[in-house]
This record gives structure tokens, sequence and C-alpha cells, in this order.
């Protein structure tokens, strides 16, 4: 079966972008062909892979935008990094397609608050209250010891949200994002506890 994930969260700046491309490095190095769609009109993704050198270009990863989707034929995951404005007729479409939604969240009471309505926004839409895609909830720019996690711990169980990982606050995502890599494409130590955070989203999404 071909995985079609959405990224989003109606919160701009949670995260979507580092996630998505993190994750399309991720699952093209178990080879499986994948397509990351930049679905946002500010074009990040396409950004970071135009920075990609010819070191870290593969035949099992492209990025494209939504309306030149239609050229690629063989793909087995797409990955769609979408806009923070839900009110963009796209992200209707794309979550209609998804089988799986990654729904990034921050700890802040703002990120709360705007996810809260996120959350009503997406279990309006009939086939998230069909439970016909699954939702994945990860906590992102994680800090260990910071007081603001024991908040959004309540919030969360207030929703019944399990998250299904924790993502650290580094600079090491901003840093390789700028240079085109992601975290899957450097072998240095202080990474590889940043690579097992992702373990159980990708555990989940059968890619692993
Ligand atoms: N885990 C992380 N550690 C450190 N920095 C991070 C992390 N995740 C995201 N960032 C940084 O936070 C900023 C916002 O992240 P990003 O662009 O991925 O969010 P977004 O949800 O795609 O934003 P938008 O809604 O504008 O599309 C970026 O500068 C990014 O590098
Ligand atoms: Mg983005």
């Amino acid at each position: 079966m071909k995985i079609k994930i959405g990224i989003l969260n109606s919160k701009g700046g949670c995260g979507k972008t580092t996630i998505a491309i993190n994750l399309s490095v991720a699952i093209s190095h178990q080879m499986i062909k994948t397509v990351l769609i930049d679905a946002d009109p500010n074009q990040g993704a396409l950004f970071w892979f135009k920075k990609r050198n010819k070191n870290h270009l593969s035949n099992y990863l492209k990025v494209t935008s939504l309306n030149k989707l239609k050229k690629i034929k063989n793909f087995e995951c797409l990955i769609y990094d979408c806009p923070a404005n839900m009110k963009d007729k796209k992200v209707k479409d794309i979550i209609s397609q998804c089988n799986y939604l990654i729904i990034p969240i921050q700890a802040s009471i703002f990120d709360q608050t705007a996810t809260n309505l996120f959350l009503a926004l997406i279990n309006k839409l009939s086939r998230i209250r069909k439970g016909k895609t699954d939702l994945v909830f990860v906590i992102n720019r994680y800090k260990k010891r910071a007081q603001i996690f024991k908040k959004l711990n309540t919030f969360l169980l207030s929703k019944k949200i399990k998250p299904l990982c924790k993502l650290s606050d580094r600079i090491a995502y901003q840093l390789l994002a700028s240079e085109g890599k992601s975290i899957f494409d450097v072998n240095h130590k202080p990474i590889y506890n940043l690579k097992n955070e992702w373990v159980p989203l990708l555990h989940f999404l059968k890619v692993k």
C-alpha cells in the first residue's frame, strides 16, 4: 500500500517543515521511493531541496510542489508539508487522501490554544471522525527540564492525546536545514540521540 502522510497544524512555526524534511530523508534511506510535496506557498521544503548538494541527492527522494505532483508516477510514500492556513482549500484535499496526519505540538500556551482550535476543526471532518486517518501527535522542541512541558502533558491528557514521540529542541535541526541536510544525513555522535527520538514514529508508520 502507498503511504500518504500529511504534516499539519494550523499553528505557524510548530515544526511542520522541519519534521517533513527529516522524515522524508529518514524514509527514503529505507529505500522507499519518497516524494515530499511542498504544499506551502512559502516553499520552505523546495528551498531546502535546492540547497541539497550532490552528495545527498538520492533516487529515493524527490521534492516537488503540489501542482507538479501529477508528473511523478513512481512513488511508495508521499509526505505533504502543509501550510498553517486551514482555509486553504488544498489542505482539506490533502487530509482526504492521507493515511496518517502528523501533528507537531510545542509547549507554549499559544501552541496549546491554537492546537485546541485546530483539533476542533479537523474533528469536524468525516474522515477523521470515522477514524480513517491515524492522527499522530509529536511534541516538538522538547526541553527535558522545562516546567512548561508538565502543562503541555496536562493539556494533552485532558484531550486524551498520547504523543508518539518527543523531538528535542536542538540547533542542529536549524543548522543542517540551512545546508539542505537533515539529521539523517549525518553520522556525528551527538546526533545519535536525536535520531533515536524518531524511532517510535518510524515504527508506527511501518517504515523501519
Ligand atoms: N526540534 C527543533 N529544534 C530546533 N529548532 C527547531 C525544531 N523544530 C523546528 N525548529 C525551528 O523552528 C522554526 C519553525 O519551524 P518550521 O519552519 O519547521 O515550522 P512550520 O510549522 O513549518 O512553520 P510554518 O507554519 O511557518 O510553515 C524554524 O526556524 C525551525 O528551524
Ligand atoms: Mg512550514
